[in-house]
């Protein structure tokens, strides 16, 4: 059966079918929606049907997920360009054994667990000293995963705040670190280099820098530093010694790591119980991914519902708008997770994919979004399919009435995107103003919504670190979904390789000097001109 046929010749017969009919079945939005726990995830606002649900669930079967979803939690190689397991999850589930290659990889995650939780205890007691007592600041060093994920955590869970302050330090432009160190003391600020690999110039570039301004105040520098990274002789050589160096396997990605020691952040922000109920919500969401049936399975929907309007419909981005202000670093975190997963030209066996790859991920919170997006998501030519989120609950109790703005707003714009506003009533409403003629049909055409905009929403009851865990493994199965599909290796990242090799190469070209050299005479013309400009 050829399922990507079947869906094409679908899709093409009921393109035009307004979304909204699709409700004149009674059950359609319990239907078209899913829950696990106090999650819901409705995707009743989308053009999917029976036949086009049955097609997605009846694809991603054919592609294999659930023997490859078992392979990925056993620990297999599926990473296989890395030759590499794929075993994040391991990191939100440290109980009992996983014997993979002849030895147990949970027990080591346990014990670099129980020290990273002590010496976030210690940091946040003030056991931990520096030169000028405890720490009052951190800063994170770090970029990509080792970045995006902390710096999203740490926002999204504010209101669980009780260590030191966090910040976080990620491009190598010098205004990043210079902006970040300089309200800080350095003599109660540590310092983590968060890096996989531990060598990445700008985590490197910007953790010297750090150095360098802690050395000017205090007398042993290395002493407020800690690093977290996969490679214990670089943490070594830098100069940071191996009590506060906490390291993790090269089985978990970096878009995938924030739920081990590249956490520490989160950690010492809101302590190592409430950090363990996030690992616990991750773990929530792994157990329901391996276990319930496709149709029902909230990341295995997310992706199906996807791959249907990226790759089916051909809508090339989707937004993310989470109505959440706390989720704002979000669709910065998606965008690595599903860009840097996804987005490849080859498949599996390194043939052409034979379709697109992921679509484009961007994304604001709601409301601000409105007010500047959202125009086009409502009425410009291309459709955007929109993924709210959304809590039940604020964390503000004397501010409820900012929350019931909040909701009524998610909720109204996606009605306002599925159900639209017809040439008909818009004319109305100009008559109405007291408009006739070409004036009133002139005025009335910009005011008409074409509606039938897919969009669907996941709501949680309040923003607490177990539903954080719950919401990111969602996406992170999602991912790996769509990736199945799609037939992608999602775990390796060799197009970001390119850019950064050309860098280092033009480093020298910056240089004074450098005007007329071979190397430069080597160059394009435009790198040549722009080289020259900005010399
Ligand atoms: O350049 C991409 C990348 O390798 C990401 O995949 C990764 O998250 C980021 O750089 C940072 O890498 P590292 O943690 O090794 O510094």
């Amino acid at each position: 059966m050829d399922y990507w046929a079947d869906l094409a010749a679908h899709h093409a017969a009921v393109a035009q079918r307004p979304i909204l009919d699709l409700f004149k079945t009674p059950t359609r939005a319990e239907a078209f929606s899913a829950r696990h726990g106090d999650l819901l995830f409705d995707f009743s606002k989308t053009n999917l049907d029976d036949t086009a649900l049955d097609l997605l669930v009846g694809l991603a079967r054919a592609a294999g997920v659930e023997p490859r979803r078992a392979a990925m939690f056993a620990g297999a190689p599926i990473n296989e360009t890395e030759g590499r397991a794929v075993l994040h999850t391991a990191l939100r589930d440290m109980e009992g054994a996983l014997v993979v290659d002849g030895c147990d990889v949970k027990a080591p995650l346990r014990a670099t667990h129980a020290r990273l939780s002590i010496f976030a205890e210690d940091v946040r007691t003030g056991r931990f000293r520096c030169q000028g007592g405890a720490v009052t600041d951190v800063v994170n060093i770090g970029i990509g995963g080792s970045d995006l994920g902390p710096v999203m955590a740490v926002q999204a869970l504010a209101p669980f705040h009780d260590g030191p302050r966090c910040h976080f330090v990620s491009n190598v432009d010098g205004a990043h670190v210079h902006d970040v160190l300089k309200g800080l003391d350095p003599e109660t600020t540590l310092v983590i280099v968060a890096s996989k690999t531990f060598t990445t110039i700008e985590t490197m570039t910007n953790a010297e820098t750090a150095r360098r301004w802690m050395a000017a105040r205090v007398a042993e520098p290395g002493r407020q530093f800690a690093a977290v990274s996969t490679a214990p002789d670089r943490t070594a050589t830098f100069g940071i010694a191996p009590e506060r160096v906490f390291g993790f396997e090269d089985w978990v990605g970096g878009r995938y790591s924030v739920w081990g020691p590249i956490g520490l952040a989160l950690m010492l922000a809101i302590g190592p119980a409430r950090f363990g109920a996030f690992l616990a919500g991750g773990a929530d969401m792994d157990r329901h991914f391996r276990t319930a049936p496709l149709a029902r399975n909230l990341p295995v929907l997310l992706a199906l519902v996807g791959v249907w309007h990226a790759q089916v419909c051909g809508h090339a981005t989707r937004a993310v708008l989470p109505y959440d202000q706390r989720l704002a670093r979000l669709p910065a975190y998606l965008q690595q997770l599903e860009m840097e997963s996804n987005g490849k030209r080859v498949a599996m066996d390194g043939a052409d994919l034979p379709r697109h790859s992921g679509p484009v991920v961007w994304g604001e919170p709601g409301t601000n979004g409105q007010h500047a997006f959202y125009q086009m998501i409502h009425q410009g030519t291309r459709v955007i399919p929109c993924e709210f989120l959304i809590a039940a609950r604020g964390h503000e109790p004397d501010l409820a009435h900012h929350h019931r703005l909040l909701v009524a707003n998610c909720l109204a714009q996606a009605e306002a995107l599925m159900v639209g506003r017809s040439l008909d009533e818009a004319r109305a409403m100009m008559a109405a103003r007291g408009l006739t003629g070409t004036e009133l049909e002139r005025q009335a055409r910009h005011r008409v919504f074409p509606g039938n905009r897919p969009s669907v929403t996941l709501a949680y009851p309040q923003l607490t670190p177990f539903v954080l865990g719950q919401i990111l493994a969602l996406y992170e199965h999602r991912v790996f979904v769509e990736g199945v599909v799609l037939g992608i290796n999602s775990f390796d990242q060799w197009g970001v390789e390119l850019g950064k090799d050309l860098a280092l190469r033009l480093m020298p070209l910056l240089e004074p000097g450098a005007e007329g050299t071979p190397d430069e005479a080597a160059k394009d013309g435009s790198t040549r001109l722009l080289l020259r400009h900005l010399r």
